[in-house]
């Protein structure tokens, strides 16, 4: 390791959340690595528009403002609970497609790691990983941190 690798610090950390029990366990993962570094934590949602077959541009409008009504009430949450441990948090709200917004906002926010659960609110058991996080560890130019919902060691 050169010496300007010891230095390099964890400042930021990105965590998006679907608002599903696997994800708040991977909050608290990242809650630990934020008190354990000072890094800060962007939390992010992501509301995903559903194809309305022969939707209306009113009914389109309306659904929209709903889903970006929920992905703000997770947001939220999440705030609060980080800012419960004296972490700081910024939420951050977008709409489209998950992974490719995940991405795109690390890049953008020059994020030092991502950390998310290994499923979501689908979380079909035969499967190991979402198509989320399997789109994020393939696309994501950081590394990413990937927490389980089951597991004798995942609480935090
Ligand atoms: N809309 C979203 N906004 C922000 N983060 C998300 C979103 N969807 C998923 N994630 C993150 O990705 C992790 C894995 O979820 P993923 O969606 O890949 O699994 P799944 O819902 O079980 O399966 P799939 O969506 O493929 O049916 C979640 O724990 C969460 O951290
Ligand atoms: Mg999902």
């Amino acid at each position: 390791m050169t010496a300007r690798e010891g230095e390099k610090k964890i400042e930021k950390i990105l965590y998006p959340t679907d608002g599903s029990k696997t994800a708040e366990r991977a909050m608290h993962f990242a809650i630990y690595i934020a008190k354990a570094t000072g890094a800060k934590i962007i939390i992010l949602s992501v509301g995903e528009l559903p194809f309305l077959h022969g939707a209306q541009s009113g009914l389109e409008s309306q659904v929209s403002s709903q889903i970006k009504s929920v992905a703000r009430d997770v947001a939220h949450k999440a705030k609060r609970e980080a800012t419960k441990y004296g972490i700081e948090a910024r939420e951050r709200i977008e709409m489209g497609d998950p992974s490719g917004k995940i991405v795109e906002v690390a890049k953008k926010e020059k994020v030092d790691a991502i950390v998310m659960g290994t499923q979501g609110t689908t979380g079909l058991a035969r499967v190991i990983i979402g198509s989320v996080a399997d789109r994020v560890i393939r696309e994501a130019d950081c590394p990413v941190i990937l927490v389980p919902l089951k597991g004798s060691r995942t609480t935090f």
